[in-house]
């Protein structure tokens, strides 16, 4: 029988943290410290080779113990397992979530309407193997009987971030003979700049969509057609050679004219944020090879089987997603800032802004009921040291409160003299400055004369989460994109709203449909928007014509 939840602010935990808040909300880290000197050992978490400690957070053994009994409170055990099982977790697109089954081995079953799922996953990931092993070896000739040096992906959203940030967070394992780009905006710069020193008969074009419908991946599908086609001589056979499709809808691709054969398939049980270990992951594993394409996925894999089986007292994803939750509904922080101190790392950010803002950003519960809460907040980052030099300013001695993420390595891919050393020396440094500062009689020792004092003031008591790995490999990229999709979960789950639709991204595409004709038609449109909308598309309008 399942269990009945009540409506998140009547749950007793959440009433207890209320409470709980009102006394630690001024607790400052210096005194939890004092007062536990084994803190930083205490307060960590370790599993698959991650290393989480979360001692600098504004929290007391009680503060866990309330978040942990919120998580049970609120069925979060119950929903983990119905999510592997395959339920219908997605209620308001009736679908199962299922990303954990394109990293299930071989011999798992889960059942998605009567059927497991799995032999499936493993049938595409064996024909992406073979197609990436015969790109990688040149034994895939082009049109014009040339090997294919340069790969672009067409995506956007789900189809685009996930491939992007893998591809640059394991560059150092890719082929380094072959060019990979990105194209996903309908700006027009973006493919001209993708292909403007390259070839045609040597560039193969990946267009991922899960829809095959959506309007950007769309317009540069036809464009890079219209490119390729134009460089191979105008024969319609050349797309069979040149261009593949990553989908779940056949029939739109075999429209487009792409072989079916060279259709590489996903589920509706897949979301697109959720997507970049499946078929959408096809531009990773050309760059890596199908190894340590799986190496990934056996990553994500060991992450998934941690969130599922540990306590959640020791559970990772469960203890990121709490501590997420308690800044952001008891303390009202509004974002979270994801810092990682590995150059390759950089567009792991962006990659989890659709991930948790796609996700979380929502208003009603699953019953469609008006929050009464926050849910998500606003994920943002750049990799360290850079952002030390940008924006850290405001998270030091701004007046926001600002939970931070540090991830760091213990060994770089790249050694070379005390880099390493500094970088990590760095991370450190921050989270030790932000969560003690420096007080005024600290500042006014070292001979700052008074006027200048609150200046050099840092308040302290900015909680951050540090996160250590071994080194950045294919498997620790699986490990940590896993931690966050799970930490999402948990959230979500707790909030009791569908993490795996996106409705708020519909009613601008609407728009712009709508509007599209009105900036192209030759004739003076007749406008029905408000005067601002209105008054925009007449002076586009103008400012075009005048143009011309
Ligand atoms: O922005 C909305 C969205 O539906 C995302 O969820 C998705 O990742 C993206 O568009 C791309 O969709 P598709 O893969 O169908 O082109």
């Amino acid at each position: 029988m399942t269990k009945q939840i009540a409506p998140l602010t009547e749950r007793q935990a959440w009433n207890a943290l209320a409470a709980h808040h009102q006394n630690v909300r001024e607790l400052h880290l210096r005194k939890l410290f004092a007062d536990d000197p084994k803190r930083g050992e205490r307060m960590t978490a370790e599993a698959v080779g991650l290393y989480l400690d979360y001692s600098k957070n504004r929290i007391t053994d009680e503060t866990l113990k309330l978040l942990l009994q919120l998580a049970d409170e609120s069925g979060l055990r119950e929903r983990i397992d119905a999510m592997f099982r395959g339920e219908k977790i997605n209620v308001t697109e009736n679908r199962a979530v299922l990303h954990v089954a394109l990293r299930a081995p071989g011999g798992a079953s889960i059942v998605v309407d009567g059927e497991n799922v799995v032999p499936q996953v493993h049938a595409v990931l064996d024909k992406m193997a073979d197609f990436s092993s015969r790109v990688r070896s040149g034994a895939w000739k082009g049109h014009t009987g040339k090997r294919m040096r340069n790969v672009i992906n067409i995506g956007i959203g789900g189809s685009d971030l996930g491939p992007v940030m893998a591809y640059e967070a394991l560059k150092h394992y890719s082929e380094r003979a072959m060019t990979f780009r990105f194209v996903s905006n309908v700006d027009s710069t973006d493919f001209a700049e993708a292909v403007q020193d390259l070839e045609p008969a040597e560039t193969l074009f990946i267009i991922s969509s899960k829809t095959f419908t959506t309007l950007e991946t769309m317009t540069n599908a036809h464009t890079a057609r219209d490119w390729s086609l134009a460089g191979l001589g105008g024969e319609e056979k050349s797309v069979a050679r040149h261009f593949v499709a990553v989908s779940t809808n056949a029939a739109e691709v075999a429209k487009f004219g792409i072989d079916t054969a060279n259709m590489f398939g996903f589920w509706d049980w897949v979301g697109g944020r959720y997507s970049m270990d499946s078929a959408i992951g096809l531009s990773t594993m050309l760059a890596i090879g199908p190894d340590n394409f799986r190496a990934m996925l056996d990553g994500f894999h060991q992450m998934d089987e941690h969130f599922r089986t540990a306590p959640f007292e020791r559970n990772l994803p469960v203890l990121m997603g709490l501590l997420s939750l308690w800044y952001n509904d008891f303390f009202g922080a509004q974002t979270v800032a994801v810092l990682p101190y590995e150059q390759y790392l950089k567009r792991f950010p962006a990659y989890l802004q659709q991930l948790t803002m796609e996700s979380n950003g929502k208003h009603v519960t699953l019953d469609g009921n008006k929050v009464t809460y926050d849910t998500g907040p606003i994920y943002w980052g750049e990799p360290g040291t850079n952002g030390q030099h940008s924006f850290y300013q405001l998270i030091h001695q701004g007046t926001r409160l600002i939970p931070c993420d540090f991830i760091a390595f213990n060994k770089t891919l790249n050694p070379l003299g005390r880099h390493h050393d500094i970088l990590l020396a760095n991370v450190f440094a921050q989270t030790e400055a932000l969560a003690f500062g420096k007080t005024p009689d600290q500042v006014k020792a070292e001979g700052t004369p008074d006027w200048l004092v609150p200046h050099r003031v840092f308040e302290g008591n900015r909680p951050s989460n540090t996160l250590l790995a071994e080194r950045l490999t294919p498997e620790t990229l699986g490990k940590l994109i896993a931690l966050y999709e799970h930490s999402v979960f948990t959230q979500g789950v707790i909030w009791n709203i569908d993490s795996f639709d996106q409705w708020g991204v519909e009613l601008g595409k609407v728009l712009a449909q709508r509007i599209i004709p009105e900036l192209e038609n030759k004739t003076e449109p007749a406008l029905a928007h408000d005067s601002s909308t209105n008054a925009l598309i007449r002076r586009y309008r103008m400012r075009k014509e005048a143009a011309r």
